[in-house]
């Protein structure tokens, strides 16, 4: 066989193969195996030498020839494997529009966060600012300005986590009190501010104790500040949260920054005051404490003497398991989404 005869016979059996070739993979194989280095074509041609000087151009021409049109066929093989495989991906991948779509599982913002948020928003709407503390507190402001000297027996039920000597996690919010009286420009006029945040205390978690837990702080300092103004406060506070038709009621207590002090309850909202087990069948739930700034704390802060305020402080966590009938604190905390999404 000549080179011409085994140029032709590759030339139809390459023809044959690649138009059995079915996949894309198989036709770059075809094309390695045909042009490749080592390939069928490459091979033949190196016949070429051995041909006679008037042999070479004839069959170089149609060995050129036939390498176009093989490559054509290989190119256009190509592009119907490409679209084939585009077909298939095509008819396989369709959308069905008119299939409901998957519910996105939105979040809910924690309860605690909730009852802070809905708190701000009723002491914004009295134009009061909202203040931040620090969780991380030295003793100064949490215990001496607010009139808990070292030694003083009031500390025996604030016990804490000590980080130094002097500084503490703070027991509870009132010592924002001092710091933004003493911030606050008095000549501008009075002060008006509720600070909400974390407190902590040495205490055994159980049901209604927790070492963490949050309080909101209110504090109002002004020109002839009197306990009616508290109480109207409270009461339009309480009325908001707990329903129009609450009462509330003010028993004499004792706090060291307050003089005077009172216990704050709430008119029985379970039974509207006949008596239960939420009120203990008093018909009143205890929800507060407040009082008239004690003028030694005002002194502190160095305020002027013909200043006067009121302060409170509730906790955010009692408030909210009286308000849902929730009765293990720990639940706030759990992270169990059955209990969070209740709460939407
Ligand atoms: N700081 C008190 C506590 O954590 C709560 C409190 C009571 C704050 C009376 C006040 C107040 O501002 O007037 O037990």
């Amino acid at each position: 066989m000549n080179l011409k005869e085994e140029l032709e016979s590759l030339r139809l059996k390459v023809i044959e193969e690649i138009d059995q070739i079915n996949t894309l993979g198989g036709l770059s194989q075809i094309r390695v195996e045909i042009f490749g280095k080592k390939g069928s074509i490459t091979q033949a041609l190196h016949g070429m030498k051995d041909l006679t000087p008037e042999e070479r151009p004839v069959i170089g021409a149609f060995a050129n020839e036939m390498r176009d049109a093989l490559s054509e066929q290989l190119e256009a093989k190509k592009q119907e494997l490409e679209e084939k495989v585009m077909n298939e991906k095509l008819s396989q991948e369709t959308i069905d529009v008119t299939l409901p779509g998957r519910k996105i599982k939105r979040g809910v913002l924690h309860i605690l966060n909730q009852a802070r948020e809905e708190i701000e928003n009723i002491f914004l709407s009295l134009g009061y600012q909202i203040v931040e503390g620090f969780e991380v507190e030295i003793d100064h402001y949490n215990f001496e300005r607010m009139n808990m000297p070292k030694d003083h027996p009031a500390r025996d039920m604030q016990d804490t986590f000590y980080i130094s000597e002097d500084i503490v996690l703070r027991t509870h919010t009132s010592p924002v009190q001092a710091r933004i009286m003493e911030a606050h420009d008095f000549s501008k006029g009075g002060l008006r501010m509720i600070s909400p945040g974390k407190v902590f205390r040495r205490d055994t978690d159980d049901a209604t104790h927790s070492h963490q837990f949050h309080q909101i702080e209110g504090l109002v300092v002004d020109q002839g500040i009197t306990m009616g103004d508290l109480k109207g406060t409270l009461e339009f506070l309480i009325k908001k949260i707990f329903g129009e038709s609450r009462d509330i009621r003010l028993r004499p207590s004792f706090f060291p920054f307050t003089e005077p002090s009172v216990e704050v309850d709430v008119s029985c909202f379970k039974c509207s005051g006949k008596g239960c087990n939420v009120c203990k069948h008093t018909g009143w739930i205890e929800i507060l404490g407040a009082g008239m700034v004690h003028p030694e704390v005002l002194r502190m802060s160095e305020v002027d003497t013909d200043y006067s305020g009121f302060a409170f402080g509730l906790g955010i966590e009692r408030i909210t398991m009286l308000r849902y009938g929730i009765n293990d604190i720990r639940d706030f905390y759990n992270n169990d989404l059955r209990f969070s999404v209740q709460f939407t």
